[in-house]
C-alpha cells in the first residue's frame, strides 16, 4: 500500500515538473506600434510550444478579463508554436492592467500588486502630463546601459522611446536578445516600447528590407501586416476590372480595357507585362476573362 501511495506520489511529482515545464525565452515586451488607446499587444517566447493566454484587469488579484491565441503554427522568428503574440483590445484609455501569462495552460509570467502591468496611452483630450523617456545608440551590452535601464525601471515612464541604433553591431536577433532586450527585461515587461530603425539595426538585413529586419518582425507586427495588406489592397484596386468589381451591387461589371497604341511590338509587351500585372492584381479568372476580351476587341479592330 505504501508502495503503491509512493509511486502515484512520484507520478504526480513528474506531472507536475512536466506541467510546469515551460520556460519564457524572450520578452514579455509591451507593444503599441498602431499606438492606439484601446489596444495593447503582448509578445513573448517560450522554450516549449503552446497556445497563448493572457489574463488581465485593473486589479491585480483580480483578472476578470482573458484573451487566449491559439497555438502558432509558424513564427517569424522561433519554432512554431513557441511565439505568443496576443493583442488585447476595449481596453480603457490611459490606465493600468495588471497582467498574467499562460503558454497551454500553465503560467509563465504571474502578476501581483507590484505587477508587472502596462498603461495604455491616454485620450487626446486628456491633458495631464505623459512621462516618457528617449534612448539611442543603447543596446550594447555594456554595464552603462543596465544603470541606465535601471533608472528607467525605477521611474516607470508610460512609455520608452528611442531613436535608432538600439541592437549593435548589426540588429540581428543575437544582438537584440544579448545586447538589448537581456538589459531591458523589467522596464519592457511593463513600459510600453516605441522603437526607432538606425542604421546599426538594418545592417544584417540592409536598408532596403527595413521591413523584414528583426526590429520590425518583433515590434511591429500588427503594423506589418496591416502594411502588406494595404500593399495587395492597392495593387488589386489599381487595376480598373478589379475596381469595378468591388463597386457595390456590380456583380457583373462591364470590363473597361485600355486599349494599347497600335503598335504591333509594343501590344505584344504590353499584353506580357499587363497578363503579369493582372495575374498578381486580380482572381485568375477576372485576369482570363480581361484577355479574352482584348483579343476580341483586337481582332474586332486587326490594325491593333
Ligand atoms: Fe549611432
Amino acid at each position: 500500500m505504501r508502495a503503491k501511495i509512493l509511486l502515484l506520489l512520484a507520478a504526480t511529482l513528474v506531472m507536475a515538473a512536466r506541467a510546469s515545464a515551460v520556460t519564457i525565452t524572450r520578452g514579455p515586451i509591451i507593444e503599441n506600434p498602431d499606438a492606439v488607446t484601446s489596444m495593447i499587444t503582448i509578445a513573448w517566447w517560450t522554450d516549449t510550444a503552446g497556445d497563448s493566454t493572457v489574463d488581465y484587469g485593473v486589479n491585480s488579484a483580480a483578472l476578470l478579463f482573458s484573451n487566449t491565441v491559439p497555438q502558432a503554427g509558424s513564427c517569424e522568428i522561433g519554432a512554431a508554436g513557441t511565439c505568443h503574440i496576443v493583442t488585447l483590445s476595449g481596453l480603457l484609455p490611459g490606465t493600468r492592467y495588471y497582467y498574467r501569462l499562460k503558454v497551454g495552460g500553465v503560467i509563465v509570467q504571474n502578476t501581483g500588486s507590484s505587477g508587472p502591468y502596462f498603461t495604455t496611452l491616454k485620450d487626446p483630450t486628456d491633458t495631464t502630463d505623459l512621462f516618457f523617456t528617449i534612448i539611442g545608440d543603447w543596446g550594447q551590452a555594456s554595464g552603462h546601459e543596465q544603470s541606465v535601464s535601471n533608472l528607467q525601471d525605477a521611474a516607470d515612464p508610460q512609455m520608452i522611446v528611442t531613436v535608432g541604433d538600439n541592437a549593435y553591431q548589426n540588429g540581428a536577433q543575437s544582438d537584440w536578445d544579448n545586447n538589448a532586450l537581456a538589459y531591458y527585461v523589467n522596464p519592457m515587461k511593463r513600459v510600453t516600447f516605441f522603437p526607432t530603425l538606425g542604421n546599426h539595426d538594418l545592417n544584417s538585413v540592409g536598408a532596403s528590407s527595413w521591413a523584414s529586419s528583426v526590429e520590425i518582425k518583433m515590434f511591429a507586427r500588427r503594423r506589418r501586416r496591416a502594411l502588406h495588406r494595404a500593399r495587395r489592397q492597392r495593387a488589386h484596386q489599381r487595376h480598373p476590372t478589379c475596381l469595378a468589381r468591388q463597386r457595390p451591387g456590380n456583380h457583373h461589371p462591364q470590363v473597361e480595357v485600355r486599349l494599347p497604341a497600335p503598335d504591333a511590338v509594343l501590344v505584344r509587351q504590353r499584353d506580357r507585362v499587363d497578363r503579369q500585372r493582372l495575374e498578381r492584381a486580380c482572381p485568375v479568372g477576372t485576369a482570363l476573362r480581361v484577355l479574352r476580351r482584348r483579343h476580341r476587341l483586337r481582332r474586332a479592330r486587326p490594325h491593333l
